[in-house]
């Protein structure tokens, strides 16, 4: 899934050039090409299908040249992840109504590739076998609003499901920071990672149980080769879908969901402080990123400035400073969530 506009790493993140496209962690390629690079351990290109809106076509194509063309599935409007994940499901059920899936932000750090592999398998395996809704699960470290939560039960004697794989009692997506931190408390809740696995077949089951709306807007119109045919379908009833994520569409109603408790050293690099958390910090828990800086008092923060631009700073604690040369942001980490909020309301003349 490479449609998003990671606004919440805005004004770095925009409209026509978002997140997964940036090389954000600076290792000379972006969060995008990491991830197929990753999944290219799992599966052959053939394999991989890339969806996106139609607006972002050329920067896939530019930025995973040997990607098939007819591997990147157009969107012809921006309604989220849960008619996303139809159009695919439905076209890769179509071409292999055995095939199991596997779901993936583009956007995603993941520094434990083997043990991430080592799961991976793992829930391919059970979801062959079973008709089960499968995410990998992270455990929490701080009462974060923008993340979906799974109570999961300590041990199952129902299902029999081994230490490995979790029976999911209660999916939670963005919960307050209320509810947050009583699931913090609680200790019997994992981060949803938002990678997915499942059959195609288990998929499609939960769309026409729990979203008839969008099943019926994808059932019977999907072809084995992407054919114009294929793409005006597509163009005239993409638009139709409710604009709802996977999350509140489907993982919340399903009780047929499990989750693989996983530690894969797993940043979701959503935000500006998910960033500073993974990244290479001072003395003073600064990370910063520019050509010249004098900083004094100032602890915790996160700076990125254009090349050649100079600042000085002082006693801030706390603060995201990023200025990309047309914008300028300052603001206390602690609420960076609305940092989205403020990226919808500049769009206009940013
Ligand atoms: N193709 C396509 N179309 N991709 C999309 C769209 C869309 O309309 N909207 C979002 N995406 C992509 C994003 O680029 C990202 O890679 C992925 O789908 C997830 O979307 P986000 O918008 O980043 O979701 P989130 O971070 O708020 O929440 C999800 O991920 C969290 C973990 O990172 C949820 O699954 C949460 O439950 C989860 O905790
Ligand atoms: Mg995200």
């Amino acid at each position: 899934m490479a449609g998003g506009v990671g606004s919440r790493f805005w004004p770095k993140s925009r409209n026509h050039f978002p997140k997964q496209f940036i090389d954000i962690l600076g290792l000379g390629k972006s969060l995008l090409q990491l991830t197929y690079e990753r999944f290219l351990n799992i599966c052959s290109n053939e394999q991989i299908y890339i969806l996106t809106n139609e607006s972002y076509a050329g920067l896939v194509a530019e930025q995973l040249p040997e990607l098939l063309e007819n591997n990147i599935l157009l969107e012809p409007s921006r309604n989220n992840t849960a008619p996303c994940i139809a159009y695919a499901s439905y076209k890769i059920h179509q071409q292999n109504p055995n095939a199991n899936i596997i779901v993936a932000p583009s956007d995603h750090l993941i520094l434990k590739e083997d043990v991430f592999l080592g799961k991976i398998n793992l829930a391919l395996n059970f979801a062959s076998k079973n008709d089960a809704l499968l995410t990998l699960g992270i455990e929490p470290s701080r009462p974060d609003t923008g993340y979906g939560y799974i109570k999961y039960k300590r041990m199952d004697s129902e299902y029999q499901i081994s230490n490995d794989i979790k029976k999911v009692e209660a999916f939670m997506e963005k919960p307050s920071l209320d509810k947050a931190n009583e699931y913090l408390r609680n200790g019997d809740y994992l981060w949803n990672a938002g990678i997915f696995i499942w059959s195609s077949k288990s998929i499609i089951n939960a769309f026409e149980l729990h979203a008839p709306l969008i099943s019926e807007l994808f059932k019977g119109g999907l072809s084995i080769y992407n054919t114009n045919s294929e793409q005006n379908f597509i163009n005239e009833n993409y638009p139709k879908s409710p604009n709802i994520s996977i999350d509140y569409a489907i993982l919340e109603k399903a009780d047929n969901v499990y989750t693989i408790p996983a530690d894969i050293g797993w940043s979701d690099l959503g935000t500006w402080a998910s960033l500073h958390e993974v990244a290479n910090k001072d003395g003073y828990e600064n990370s910063v990123n520019c050509d010249i800086i004098t900083l004094k008092n100032t602890n915790n923060c996160l700076i990125q400035l254009p090349p050649g631009k100079a600042a000085v700073i002082k006693g801030m604690e706390n603060f995201i400073i990023v200025d990309d040369g047309k914008v300028l942001l300052i603001y206390p980490k602690s609420d960076e969530q609305e940092i989205k909020q403020v990226a919808n309301e500049m769009v206009a003349n940013f």
